[in-house]
């Protein structure tokens, strides 16, 4: 009878094609790797979608009830919406009902405490432990953020076997990540990028472990955030009326990411990068001069106005109360002197605060009002490493996201002042320099704590972002740029450090881009020649 022999044929069809197929593509192998993974070649075959339950044994709520569904969807029709993607790998309801027995049936969750109004965090727990035994399996966490990474890896163990048959391995895992802040920057200014595509990259993310959306939402081209308090901005800033996030907008894909125990953390980069986008608030920007006369253009934001502030101060609170995360990403980068240097108005500012020629000073005053606005209304900030480079003292909770090459030398410094740091220079996936080629394997390869410094300096280091930075992508290319490429950088964040095998890597990451295909995301190949089960 086929319930008898099934589970070790199964075991004996895999090896066998394994070997004869050269083993380019893993099983149900995890991406990222988690911090402890015992895996045995004993096969489980899951239920059918029918019978198959995930069950909150702990507390529960509606963000647990959700993945419940998607994760279901996921495992058995391989989209999270249940669509009609791939409705024929319900093959396995009709070997259900045959192996009741010996099926995956039931995954208890417990979840110590899961409330429907939590956002994830920086300090978030994201912790779990995973069993899967014959017929009982298991997934336990502290918080739902920690379930929900718990039930991402679930879903990955499973896979289909050469006879179609969705099958898992018997596994243990205790997993956690390594560093807590995951990110990923999309530029939203430079392209106008669809809330859809926002959303599918939020799955990609959730997919990969990812857990802060950098939304770089406007700059100096494009201001397509429609303010409450000064529609004004994306009134005149906006490359069109239909090129805008509206607050409904940015409220749907909060909550999307929350969903996802993902935060999402807007940046408004200020004073530089704001010519001409943001150039509707009167007196915001400083007029350029060319000798005695103002020259038509204009430069950074004017430090010198008190307007500036006023301004500042009920912008700032609009945005800290429109985006619930802690962090507010207050850019600071790339800072043009020129301008600030040109204007007689800001010569005698100069002159009369007694900075002499340090233009440095203006900009140092002008963070120091700004990061004062900004602990007034209780938000945390991030800045780029400009700000620490011209050597503005800024508070001592604020994080530095360092860009420019020679990051060694910048986590060094950086952190030797005790700021807390992130790493991007690395992780420039806008830049495809080699396009014939493996360039996964030059982001895997990087440490974020491989620089010259003490215990204390390596642990200021909260992780690291992926940039895609958007003069040359936009809804167009943005996932396939992006996917799975950036897989390579969520494994090393999430990993542990001594996860470093490109050779394991490889074929991980190959079944992961296929499982992302079938999941319904227009994803590159990035290993070379292979096909996937279910193609796009
Ligand atoms: C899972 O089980 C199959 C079948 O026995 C085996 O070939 C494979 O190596 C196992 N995977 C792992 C990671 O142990
Ligand atoms: C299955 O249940 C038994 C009895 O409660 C328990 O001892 C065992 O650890 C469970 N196995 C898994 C994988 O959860
Ligand atoms: C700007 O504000 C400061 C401090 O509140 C005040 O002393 C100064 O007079 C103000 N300047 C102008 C031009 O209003
Ligand atoms: C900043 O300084 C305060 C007071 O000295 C200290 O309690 C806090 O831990 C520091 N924060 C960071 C991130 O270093
Ligand atoms: C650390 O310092 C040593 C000795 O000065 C130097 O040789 C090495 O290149 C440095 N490593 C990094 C990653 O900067």
């Amino acid at each position: 009878m086929l319930s008898l022999f099934s589970t070790l044929i199964l075991g004996l069809t895999l090896c066998m094609y394994g070997l004869s197929s050269g083993s380019s593509v893993s099983n149900g192998s995890p991406w990222p790797m988690p911090m402890s993974f015992t895996q045995t070649d004993e096969v489980v075959v899951m239920s059918g979608a029918e019978e198959f339950r995930f069950i909150a044994a702990g507390d529960t709520c509606n963000i647990l009830e959700a993945a419940f569904k998607r994760y279901r969807n996921i495992i058995f029709y391989g989209t999270p919406e249940s669509s009609n993607w791939q409705k024929k790998s319900t093959k396995n309801d009709h070997l259900g009902k045959l192996l009741a027995s010996s099926t995956l049936q039931n995954v208890a969750v417990t979840i110590k405490k899961c409330e429907d109004n939590e956002y994830p965090s920086l300090e978030s727990d994201e912790s779990y432990s995973l069993a899967v035994g014959d017929a009982n399996s298991s997934i336990i966490a502290n918080t739902i953020w920690g379930g929900l990474s718990g039930l991402e890896t679930f879903s990955q163990l499973t896979y289909y076997n050469n006879d179609g048959m969705l099958v898992i391995n018997k596994t243990t895992i205790q997993d956690s990540p390594r560093f807590s802040h995951r990110g990923l920057l999309v530029d939203t200014s430079r392209h106008f990028i669809k809330v859809p595509i926002l959303l599918q990259n939020l799955d990609a993310m959730a997919y990969n472990k990812l857990n802060v959306f950098h939304w770089h939402i406007v700059d100096m081209q494009a201001f397509p955030y429609e303010s409450i308090n000064f529609p004004s901005l994306s009134e005149t800033g906006a490359y069109s009326p239909s090129h805008v996030y509206t607050q409904e907008d940015v409220a749907l894909v909060i909550e999307y990411a929350r969903l996802r125990g993902i935060r999402v953390m807007p940046e408004f980069d200020t004073p530089g990068h704001t010519f001409n986008s943001w150039g509707s608030i009167k007196d915001l920007l400083t007029p350029c001069y060319s000798g005695d006369k103002p020259d038509g253009t204009f430069g950074p934001v004017n430090p010198t106005l008190n307007s500036t502030y006023d301004f500042l101060k009920s912008f700032m609170q609009e945005i800290t109360s429109v985006f619930p995360d802690h962090y507010i990403h207050l850019g600071g980068d790339e800072v043009n002197f020129k301008c600030w240097q040109s204007n007689p108005q800001i010569t005698d500012f100069m002159k009369a605060q007694g900075f002499g020629s340090d233009y440095s000073k203006l900009e140092e005053y002008y963070e120091q009002k700004l990061l004062d606005i900004m602990s007034d209304l209780n938000s945390g900030y991030a800045v780029w490493q400009e700000v620490i480079d011209n050597n503005v003292k800024v508070k001592n909770d604020t994080i530095v996201e360092v860009w420019l090459p020679k990051w060694q030398n910048e986590f060094a410094k950086v952190t030797s002042k005790g700021y807390r740091t992130l790493l991007t220079s690395t992780f420039y996936l806008n830049r495809v320099a080699s396009p014939y080629g493996q360039d996964w394997k030059g982001y895997y390869g990087v440490d974020p704590q491989d620089f010259n410094g003490t215990d204390a300096q390596k642990k200021l280091v909260i992780g690291g972002e992926v940039c895609m930075w958007g003069e040359f992508v936009d809804g167009t290319n943005l996932i396939p740029r992006l996917w799975p490429r950036a897989s390579a950088v969520s494994e090393r964040l999430w990993s542990p450090q001594s996860v470093t095998s490109l050779d394991d890597a490889k074929i991980r990451i190959a079944e992961h881009r296929c499982r992302m295909v079938r999941r319904g995301l227009q994803v590159q190949p990035i290993t070379g020649p292979g096909f996937c089960r279910v193609e796009f």
